[in-house]
């Protein structure tokens, strides 16, 4: 059942808009929160300029049998993320099955949602195969049950890194059209809070009551049980930790996560979620430029002032654990927020900086976005080291992005170990124009300092990051990381004579890690198995080859049935990619794939998957002797087969 349903309250769309006055629903599909983030911020803007009664929902809260009782005096937005391989996220499954599976028109007749008024905006991604499938599935499902759909479908795009500026772009002309379809009138928006924050005096964060980054009550409690999931982590022990390499700005990382105290499982071939904590130094910058240093342990309660908002964590807690445990805040932040932030900077200069950053697109991106800034180091910067104490804290947790978990491919063999789960993770810093030090990622320096801290190292972090991991209450105690398991398509052909063909640069080979041990596994039980060929890729053969060993290893078991074959891009004066070797075996491919062989690719989503497409079709029609968009129709329907998989991030 979804949370709704636990909590007692109602599924029924329409009824739950009745009884809370509203007439704009906003329903997200999110997986990794900024679905999430921008139906909240519809709903504000909603709400400040137009003097909509809007609300937030969540779409697995939901059932929608009565979709077609909604007034056409009311709108339905849907902010859609597309996952992966055109999937819907997690929990925009069952609605999607709903949506798309209904038939168009009832018994009389009459289209099935010819009431319904609805607005749509995709998340995608135009590095994958399926750009933003999710948003114009629905788009045109809804119209073919005859609802009408207000402004245009718009669609972000993070591939080219312009998904803020296309959701900015969208929503105006969207708004004007609602506004005449609605006759609503465009006011000066005025900042409401959306939360309130409720001083706890009688507590102090010693208090067993009070969270410290415990993400429920159970956990609170100390009696944390499943099902573990993206609402409730497993706090794991971490069995081992080891860098695989560590040359100059780069460690790899593999961590093996021991899951035998808990119900979960896992197949070859799924994603581990680690739920990370920000860095101390971060915390710190955040919390003193909002002039919250001496306050930030003391003990709140944050009431929601509007009965459909959910506070995003559990409280009591402290201004520290929320900063450091439930806010996103080293992401770059963005245009829009800076603007809701101006009418309470700390002096007219900064308020008219604000106002301009909000405002004027090119601006914004030479001197904020082209450096990654986060929220502390803008105030920091615009503010000129002033302290914004002016902000209701509201504001922040409607604008910053809830802490999200990180997805991991898993390098390990289910087959092999059932109940230990390993990640291979490479921690790289990013250098950019304009400012001292540089990018680091959130999650894996997190792992990092948990590995230091495993290993008795004294150094919290190679790069002077500090973590509270342990929290006060000793439950993250640095060999302690919550995670939970996410299923996934990407897997081995069920036969285990079929041969395969896996194509992993750098930490691309983790999930062929897996693969590769678990035919060793099935071939050391007396099982036959098909062959085995993997294409890796890193700098040079001295310095990031990873599981050089193993592979050695593997070979010795599976004999001729397992190839590898490397391209070293930086020991030659030409680089050498995985493609190029992939191409220079094009014969033997070809006749792989005609024995129905499966071909895996795993790694950066903008380059190198979308190069070994192209030069797969490309194998396709040379040996074949066929035209090359015939080669191309060939792949794409090895795709829709499940014939040809990928797992890629960008
Ligand atoms: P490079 O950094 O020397 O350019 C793992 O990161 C390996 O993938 C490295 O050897 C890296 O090479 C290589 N790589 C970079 N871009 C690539 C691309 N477009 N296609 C395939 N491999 C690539």
């Amino acid at each position: 059942a979804a949370n709704g349903a636990k909590a007692g309250k109602t599924r029924n769309i329409v009824e739950k808009m009745e009884e809370s006055g509203k007439n704009c629903i906003i329903f997200y599909g999110s997986q990794t929160g900024t679905a999430e983030d921008y139906a909240s911020r519809l709903a504000k803007e909603g709400k400040s300029r137009y003097g909509l009664e809007t609300m937030v929902a969540d779409l697995e809260d939901y059932d929608y049998e009565n979709l077609d009782t909604i007034p056409s005096d009311k709108v339905v937005m849907f902010v859609l993320a597309t996952y992966g391989e055109g999937e819907p996220t997690d929990n925009a499954v069952d609605f999607y099955e709903f949506i798309t599976g209904e038939p168009a028109f009832s018994l009389d007749n009459e289209p099935l949602l010819g009431n319904l008024n609805y607005v749509a905006f995709g998340l995608g991604n135009n590095t994958y195969e399926h750009y933003n499938l999710m948003v114009r599935n629905v788009d045109k499902a809804l119209t073919k049950l005859g609802a009408h759909r207000i402004g245009d479908a718009g669609e972000g795009d993070d591939g080219a890194g312009t998904m803020e500026e296309d959701f900015l772009a969208w929503k105006d002309p969207m708004w004007k059209a609602l506004a005449e379809k609605m006759g609503l009138e465009e006011r000066e928006a005025i900042y409401e809070p959306v939360f309130g924050i409720v001083e706890r005096d009688t507590l102090t964060a010693q208090s067993p009551e009070v969270y410290l980054g415990e993400p429920n009550k159970m956990h609170l409690d100390g009696t944390p049980k499943g099902p573990f999931n993206a609402h409730n982590p497993y706090i794991a022990p971490i069995a081992e930790s080891r860098e695989l390499f560590n040359v100059k700005d780069r460690n790899c990382l593999h961590m093996e996560i021991d899951i035998s105290g808990s119900n979960l499982s896992y197949q070859t071939g799924d994603h581990l979620a680690v739920w990370p904590t920000n860095p101390g130094e971060e915390v710190n910058r955040f919390l003193s430029i909002l002039d919250l240093d001496s306050k930030r342990h003391d003990v709140i309660s944050v009431k929601a002032l509007e009965p459909t908002a959910k506070v995003p964590f559990p409280t009591p807690t402290t201004f520290d654990a929320i900063v450091r445990y439930h806010m996103e805040i080293c992401a770059p932040v963005s245009r829009q927020f800076l603007a809701t932030l101006a009418p309470f900077a700390p002096d007219e200069a900064s308020k008219a900086e604000m106002t301009k950053l909000g405002g004027d697109k090119e601006y914004f991106h030479d001197k904020i976005n082209v450096h990654h800034l986060n929220i502390g180091r803008v105030l920091e910067i615009v503010g000129k080291g002033q302290k914004w104490s002016n902000v209701p804290f509201s504001a922040f947790i409607e604008g910053i992005t809830k802490l999200q978990p990180r997805y991991y491919s898993i390098s390990s063999s289910s087959l092999e170990q059932p109940k230990k789960i390993s990640i291979t993770a490479v921690v790289e810093e990013q250098k950019l124009p304009g400012r001292e030090d540089p990018f680091r990622g959130v999650s894996t320096n997190y792992l990092l300092a948990l590995k230091q801290k495993q290993n008795g190292d004294p150094n919290p972090s190679p790069y002077g990051l500090t973590y509270e991991i342990m929290g006060p209450r000793n439950k993250y105690d640095g060999i302690h990381v919550p995670v939970h398991v996410r299923h996934s398509n990407f897997k081995l052909p069920s036969d285990p004579t079929k041969p395969v063909i896996m194509i992993g640069p750098g930490t691309g080979v983790a999930p062929f890690r897996g693969f590769v041990r678990e035919r060793v596994k099935m071939a050391q039980t007396g099982q036959t198995v098909g062959k085995t060929i993997l294409f890796f890729g890193c700098r040079r053969s001295t310095e990031d080859f990873l599981y050089e060993k193993e592979w050695e290893e593997a070979k010795s078991v599976l004999g001729d049935n397992f190839e590898l074959v490397t391209a070293f891009s930086r020991e030659g004066n030409k680089k050498v990619y995985v493609q190029h070797r992939l191409k220079q075996r094009s014969k033997e491919i070809n006749e792989l794939l005609e024995k129905k062989a499966y071909f895996y690719v795993c790694g950066d989503a903008a380059n190198m998957a979308r190069e070994v497409n192209t030069v797969l079709a490309q194998i396709l029609a040379e040996e074949r002797g066929i035209p090359e968009a015939k080669a191309e129709d060939i792949v794409k329907n090895m795709r829709a087969s499940n014939q040809y998989q990928e797992d890629v991030w960008s």
